[in-house]
């Protein structure tokens, strides 16, 4: 099947008649309280960890007449964690969630969406066409963390809801937070003006120490371990060129109004190699071409100890591009002379900004957003490297996307065994590119 999702951006976004970041506005009636004359917004978060709870005190922090009503976890535990500060802070008139509405389990998210005005999806990326399908089927406004998927059929979910989600006028942001930072808008405009002519390559990095394990406790069942150490498999996290990287891909996507046509790449695990590591590798290399035969390099590792980079640089016909999340933004011709360089000083919060321009659009009755097709496109950008990467093998987008590879378990329950399962010695098969098949 030939996919028309490759066409560049720019069309796709004259196509959508939205651009992210609120061009064009349609009026729509929000269902639930605020459609029938009051003006409290419910709202419900599902994943309530760090970016979940982090996602409530920003909505909180818009100032508009918000109240959290249910709150859904995998983990008990997680609910109770993240409700203790978020009530300390707000209080009763802004928390009224009773132990009727703090659900439990792997269905915890379809009770909860039930309850809401708008949804907070922050869960692990695995979940995340689940919960963004039922939040869309009964028409909530939405904030959905990225990843959005970590597999071609979790993206075709999502790309298939976020249809369903611009027609029901439904407001998606999701936390690909660099679309609302200002060093990147402003700088990516002057990009897409010409600022340095045509982008004719680039390199993204996530390269850094990694991240937190949960190393496994006795009594856990497989499936509880895994949820618990999500980070390190695939069917819940996606590798982490997927989890973090996705960010600097999408900037180059961005960058570049397309999507890569095919990746080519080499990774493995080099120190990330013990009993709670999991399958996922710690260090991708992937080039990416796209459809004008720009070639994008692109590098994520997990190395403690080595040099840290995380940012974004661009070449162009006429000169270059230099972005980074510490708000840079600056543009050189190629002798080396600045042609903008993004004042750092007093720029918002992106976290924050994606919450005050969602809720000022729900406030007002305004369709502004939506980002769920362009993130699906991003996480599959990433799922393509991760592809690439563990196979060894040149991979174009559209093998990519229409592969059938389904990382889920057959069943979601505490007693269920997921797919990749550690061996008697306690560790887990990963890939070995030039043998394992990925899609
Ligand atoms: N945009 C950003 O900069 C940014 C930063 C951090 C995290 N994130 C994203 O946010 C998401 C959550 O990350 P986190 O750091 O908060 O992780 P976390 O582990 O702190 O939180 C995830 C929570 O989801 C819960 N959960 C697991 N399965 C669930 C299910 N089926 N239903 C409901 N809850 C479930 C977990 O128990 C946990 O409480 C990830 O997708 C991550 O990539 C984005």
């Amino acid at each position: 099947m030939k996919n028309p999702i490759n066409k560049p951006r720019r069309d796709f976004l004259k196509a959508s008649a939205l651009v992210t970041g609120g061009l064009i506005i349609q009026p729509f009636h929000l269902p639930g309280a605020y459609a029938t004359g009051s003006d409290e917004i419910k709202l419900a978060v599902i994943g309530c960890g760090g970016r979940g709870t982090g996602a409530v005190f920003q909505a909180f922090e818009t100032g508009h007449n918000i109240k959290l009503v249910a709150m859904a976890d995998a983990f008990r535990d997680r609910i109770d964690k993240s409700y203790e500060p978020i009530f300390n802070k707000y209080g009763k008139e802004k928390v009224d969630v009773p132990e009727e509405r703090k659900f439990v389990g792997f269905d915890a998210y379809k009770e909860a969406i039930k309850l809401a005005d708008v949804v907070i999806l922050a869960a692990p990326p695995g979940f995340r066409p689940d919960h963004f399908e039922e939040s869309v089927k009964q028409g909530k406004q939405i904030f959905m963390e990225k990843p959005v998927a970590v597999d071609a059929i979790g993206i075709r979910r999502v790309l298939a809801s976020a249809e369903e989600a611009k027609r029901k006028k439904l407001n998606v942001v999701v936390g690909l937070q660099r679309h609302y930072q200002s060093n990147y808008r402003e700088t990516i405009k002057r990009i897409h003006d010409g600022g340095v002519g045509d982008i004719i390559g680039g390199q993204v990095y996530w390269n850094d120490g990694g991240v937190w394990v949960n190393a496994r406790q006795p009594g856990q069942t497989e499936m509880e371990y895994q949820m618990r150490n999500w980070y390190y498999f695939n069917w819940l996290c996606g590798d982490h060129i997927v989890e973090q990287h996705v960010h600097n891909l999408d900037v180059a996507n961005w960058v570049k109004n397309s999507y890569p046509v095919k990746a080519y790449g080499t990774g493995g695990r080099q120190v990330r190699t013990g009993k709670d590591h999991g399958e996922i590798f710690d260090h991708h290399s992937v080039t990416f071409t796209y459809s004008d035969g720009t070639v994008i390099f692109s590098e994520c590792r997990h190395f403690p100890g080595a040099t840290n980079r995380v940012d974004e640089r661009f070449q162009g016909t006429k000169g270059n591009a230099y972005l980074s999340a510490g708000n840079h933004g600056i543009l050189t011709d190629w002798k080396g002379k600045e042609i903008y360089n993004h004042n750092r000083e007093n720029n918002p919060n992106p976290y924050q900004v994606e919450h005050d321009e969602l809720f000022d659009a729900i406030v007002k009755g305004e369709f502004r957003f939506a980002d769920a097709e362009n993130a699906a496109k991003s996480t599959m950008t990433s799922i393509l490297g991760r592809y690439a990467t563990y196979s060894g093998r040149e991979i174009t987008w559209d093998e990519a996307l229409n592969s059938n590879v389904d990382l889920m378990p057959e069943r979601l329950a505490w007693d269920a065994r997921p797919k990749v399962l550690p061996n008697e010695d306690g560790f887990y098969p990963y890939a070995v590119p030039g043998k394992t098949k990925v899609i």
